[in-house]
């Protein structure tokens, strides 16, 4: 089978590992080609990666007909605008999450990808291609829980991230907390139940980190929602975890409940000394979700291989943003925010 000839935009914190992953990890593609505005990057993808062409504008590395996919790892303001224009090339696209900030340049995206069905549309929902988030579902479906009735989520990145994290916020838009880091959570409820947000109301506080202010984003925040059929969801998102990367969901159902990472645990190991037992954290998304991200890029390209689509779509990408935005706004102004209306 031909190889899939891949070109990445973004080479930053995330798109860094993208291209490891999809020129050493992945079978069946070849990383040809990278663009970034940043000489450094590029640089680096040559001589580390061995990226044949490189570039520094998006739209002429799209126009190439040396690649057949692009890998979006570019700032979240710029995925709706990147995916629409390889998809008109022909391209098939991966974004990173979330697929775009308004829902207005979403629904448009999700359009233009639905008039282009022979190519493979995917949505960076790595959490979904985890061992354990897998291996929850497949319970899940079995009915091992009975009716979910209640899911809680905790998704809260570690404060020695925060240096790079303010720099990040203040060269392009995040889309804020709720948008930039309970998406996952927000899609991972969606997963196991199926079912979609009717009401949120979000609230969120900073209080070590005055930085985060100056940014416009939030420390911590958290949210409480309804679903259609009066499921209940609760989330606390951060910026500030002193112990790690902290990722953990609990699902209570009828019949059972079960946690994923209830502890954020780097490995099996523990350690006794000075300081007592200690259980070692997992300490940021790359170490935590390492194998996802794998899983997910040989997903894509499988996808491609095979000309089917994958489970994860722009539906998602659009539900989810829908939701994150509603907590943003309850947040901003403090009321209930009835999403169905
Ligand atoms: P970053 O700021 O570290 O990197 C951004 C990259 O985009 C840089 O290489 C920069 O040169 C490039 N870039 C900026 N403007 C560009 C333009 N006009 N044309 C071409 N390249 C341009 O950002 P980071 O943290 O890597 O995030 C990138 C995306 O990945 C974001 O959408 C973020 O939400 C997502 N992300 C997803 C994660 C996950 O858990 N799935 C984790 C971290 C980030």
């Amino acid at each position: 089978m031909e190889k899939v000839r891949v070109g990445i935009v973004g080479l930053g914190r995330l798109g860094k590992i993208h291209a490891k992953n999809l020129s050493e990890a992945i079978q069946g593609c070849e990383l040809v080609a990278a663009c970034s505005v940043v000489p450094a990057e590029l640089t680096y993808a040559v001589e580390e990666l061995g990226v044949q062409e490189t570039f520094t504008d998006y739209q002429k590395m799209v126009e190439s007909p040396f690649i057949d996919a692009v890998f979006i790892v570019s700032p979240s303001g710029f995925h709706c605008e990147q995916i629409q224009v390889a998809m008109a090339h022909g391209k098939h696209v991966f974004s990173e999450k979330p697929i775009g900030l308004s829902i207005a340049d979403i629904q448009q995206t999700v359009n233009v990808i639905a008039e282009h069905p022979s190519q493979v549309f995917m949505l960076g929902f790595m959490r979904r291609y985890d061992e354990s988030y897998q291996y929850a579902k497949k319970l899940v479906e079995a009915g091992e829980l009975g009716e979910i009735t209640l899911v809680r989520c905790y998704g809260i990145d570690p404060s020695s991230g925060m240096e790079s994290f303010v720099k990040f916020a203040g060269a392009s838009d995040s889309g804020g907390l709720f948008v930039d880091m309970s998406i996952h959570d927000i899609d991972l409820i969606r997963w196991f139940t199926k079912k979609e947000v009717s009401k949120v109301w979000a609230i969120g506080k900073n209080a070590a980190y005055p930085e985060l202010d100056k940014v416009g984003e939030l420390e911590t925040g958290a949210a409480m929602m309804q679903l259609e059929d009066n499921t209940m969801a609760l989330l606390v998102a951060g910026r500030n975890c002193q112990h790690g990367y902290h990722v953990e969901t609990e699902l209570i159902g009828t019949k059972g409940m079960l946690r994923i990472a209830a502890a954020p645990e780097k490995n099996l190991v523990t350690v006794m000394n000075q300081e007592g037992v200690v259980r070692p954290c997992s300490q940021n998304f790359p170490e935590r979700f390492r194998e996802a991200f794998i899983n997910e890029a040989r997903e894509f390209i499988q996808c491609i291989q095979e000309k089917r689509q994958p489970e994860v779509n722009a539906f998602d990408g659009l539900q989810s943003t829908r939701i994150a935005l509603a907590c943003k706004k309850s947040c901003e102004t403090n009321q209930l925010v009835d999403i169905l209306k």
